[in-house]
């Protein structure tokens, strides 16, 4: 990929990534728990609502008429070539779809900025039935705002030790050969819980939880992730440990703990 530098108001970006969330949040909030809402299943045997497909559509809108330049990698509508020297924007319109379409509330819109390299340089996270919405942006720090209401910075947390650690995850699908490891594993750490989603990583984020693993995953399921939880202070890596959200898992973690866990779940 062309490595140039690209001259980027990151602040303007945020400003609108975040008007991208309002309108994908009025989109979703009026389709969650509605009566006619329609599921239909997609050839990889997952669900997809009109909700889903609304929101994606609305969001390219938007982004094709202010930000005509860049590239738009999403969920349900697919990836154009990624090889030239453009910004391309990673959006997972409703990550928790098996959530959104049960009235579970665990459930967000996923908004991440990749520079042509293919780093995230900002991401925005917005779950509107929790009442929250995460933000961050390369160099400016990650926060969250509750009720649309004052940001506040957050930061991961200071577990040094798996023994001690709180470890979230989504289940004990896809984890293949590791699966066996990642079961013994619980037994020898402080606490687990199947937050899964983004939730999970939101809360290593935060520092509510230490360390968040998913075995397959996406990269509109990570992009908007990976960016909150390293400017919170964190790592986020795939299985393997290779940094960012082009890998096909999600570790995120406090830093502290990473080579840790890797070293067992290799
Ligand atoms: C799913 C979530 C989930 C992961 C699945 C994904 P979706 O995304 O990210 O945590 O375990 O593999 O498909 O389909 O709800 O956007
Ligand atoms: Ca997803
Ligand atoms: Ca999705």
């Amino acid at each position: 990929m062309n490595t140039s530098s690209h001259s980027r108001d990151l602040v303007a970006d945020l400003a609108f990534a975040h008007r991208l969330a309002d309108l994908a949040d009025s989109l979703t909030m009026d389709r969650y728990q509605a009566l006619d809402l329609v599921i239909e299943t997609k050839p990889d045997a997952t669900p997809v609502t009109d909700a889903d497909k609304a929101t994606e559509v609305a969001i390219r809108n938007a982004i094709a008429a202010e930000r005509p330049d860049d590239v738009i990698v999403g969920e349900e509508f697919g990836s154009p070539d990624l090889s030239g020297d453009k910004y391309f924007w990673v959006i997972d319109p409703i990550d928790g779809t098996k959530n959104f379409l049960r009235g579970v509330p665990t459930w967000a819109t996923l908004i991440g900025l990749a520079n042509p390299d293919g780093e995230i340089v900002l991401g925005v996270v917005s779950s509107p039935a929790l009442f929250r919405r995460w933000h961050a942006a390369l160099g400016h720090g990650a926060f969250v705002s509750l009720n649309r209401g004052a940001e506040k910075r957050i930061h991961v947390s200071s577990v040094k030790a798996l023994g001690d650690a709180s470890i979230a995850y989504s289940d004990l699908e896809g984890w293949g050969d590791k699966r066996e490891a990642f079961i013994e594993l619980q037994n020898h750490v402080w606490r687990t819980r199947g937050m899964g989603d983004f939730w999970s990583h939101m809360l290593v984020a935060e520092g509510a939880v230490d360390l968040a693993v998913e075995p397959s995953l996406a990269l509109w399921d990570m992009a908007a992730l990976d960016i909150v939880v390293r400017e919170a202070g964190g790592t986020f890596t795939n299985i393997a440990g290779v940094a960012g959200p082009h890998g096909a898992s999600a570790i995120s973690s406090n830093g502290l703990l990473h080579q840790e866990f890797l070293n067992v779940i290799k």
